[in-house]
């Protein structure tokens, strides 16, 4: 029998691209996603790029009423992906309440719904920001967390969330994935991330300077403790961990209990490496400054993902070249996104 996974937040950049891999895998897919951070244009080409029909459902997840029905139209919903959330670490310390309501109470709520509806499997976006400054790199899942901003925070108590109703009925079995930095978009060019207004992420914003809509990328400190001074992360491509979602599904198995991994490459890039790598997939060298930090920043975060690769099976196969020239041929075909 098909299983049917419900994608929350299916519309977004990483949601949409989970889909793709979901229906290519023989999945059904039902979405279920407020718009409020993406357009339903991504699910149409979701649809056109795979071929395959999904079911989409413009709801919050925090209408509980709503949610509850949506189950019991779709009957035997397997499990839940949860990507719906707010993301922006800057706009969570302007809004923390919106936060903790949108992304803590809302999948409160989710919970209890799935529950009702005896749907107990559950694959949670959780993210590198809860190593918080790590002490050391490569970063490993049993490494100390902390939260450094209320969007940290909310990821942190999801997680402690997440385990505490697994130990309350162990027929729970909770997937947390921990993503690093995901970049690039599809090969089609036809999908990709369309953040709204001035992006706060490196990649969007290079993009942004590409296509003349920014003037030149800030680079945001020159004096880490890093090869060339500026900010090391671990970008990996959105396709990669949109497959590592679909061999985290392995994960949903009664008695699996609580999973968590990594998703990224293992290795680090600096800010500088990216705008060289853009540069090469743009065919031109893109303006930039070096600028002071930025508050909150930390020098270098890269992942440990060994332990997907012995429990799931899955590592990220695209490098760095290939995430920058996927980037481009989405924003050079849809300068404007999906508008
Ligand atoms: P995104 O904003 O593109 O996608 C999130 C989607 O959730 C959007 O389509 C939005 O409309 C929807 N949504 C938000 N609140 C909702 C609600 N209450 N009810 C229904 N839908 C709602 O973001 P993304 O980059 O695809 O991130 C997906 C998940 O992964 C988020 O939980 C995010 O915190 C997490 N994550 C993202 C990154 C990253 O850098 N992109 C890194 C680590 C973790
Ligand atoms: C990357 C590097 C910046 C913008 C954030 C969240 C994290 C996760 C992923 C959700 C850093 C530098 C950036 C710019 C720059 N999201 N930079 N100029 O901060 O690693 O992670 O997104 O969970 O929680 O914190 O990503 O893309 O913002 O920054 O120099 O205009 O690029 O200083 O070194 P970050 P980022």
């Amino acid at each position: 029998m098909t299983r049917k996974i419900l994608v929350t937040g299916g519309a977004g950049y990483i949601g949409s691209h989970t889909c793709v891999e979901l229906l290519n895998s023989g999945y059904e897919v039902v979405v279920v996603d407020n718009l409020y951070n993406a357009s339903e244009k991504s699910l149409q080409i979701v649809q056109e790029i795979t071929g395959k029909n999904l079911t989409f459902y413009k709801a919050d997840i925090r209408d509980a009423s709503k949610m509850d029905e949506i189950f019991k139209k779709e009957k035997n919903i397997f499990g839940v992906i949860h990507f719906a959330g707010l993301k922006a670490v800057g706009e969570s310390c302007q809004i923390p309440l919106t936060y903790y309501d949108n992304n803590v109470a809302g999948t409160v709520t989710l919970c209890e719904v799935m529950a009702k509806n005896n749907c107990k499997n559950i694959i949670f976006s959780s993210s590198a920001t809860v190593y918080g400054d790590p002490h050391k790199v490569p970063i490993k899942e049993d490494f100390p967390l902390s939260a450094t901003n209320p969007y940290g925070r909310t990821k942190l108590m999801l997680e402690e969330i997440l385990k505490d109703v697994y130990t309350s009925d162990n027929n729970w079995n909770v997937v947390l994935l921990r993503y690093f930095n995901p970049i690039g978009a599809h090969e089609s060019g036809d999908l990709g991330e369309d953040p709204n207004g001035i992006p706060n992420n490196l990649v969007p914003y290079i993009l942004q300077v590409a296509v003349g809509k920014l003037e030149k990328v800030n680079v945001f400190g020159s004096d880490y403790d890093t090869h060339d001074g500026t900010g090391v992360r671990d970008y990996i491509h959105v396709v990669d961990l949109a497959k590592g979602h679909v061999s985290a599904l392995k994960k949903l198995e009664p008695q699996s209990g609580v999973s968590v991994y990594n998703l990224g490459t293992g290795n680090g890039y600096s800010v500088l490496d990216i705008v060289k790598n853009m540069n090469k997939a743009v065919g031109r060298e893109l303006p930039f400054v070096l600028a002071p930090r930025r508050p909150g920043d930390i020098a270098t975060c890269y992942a440990d993902s060994s332990l997907a690769f012995r429990e799931l099976g899955w590592r990220a196969e695209f490098d760095i070249e290939r995430m920058c020239v996927d980037s481009w041929r989405w924003q050079s075909k849809h300068p404007d996104g999906f508008k």
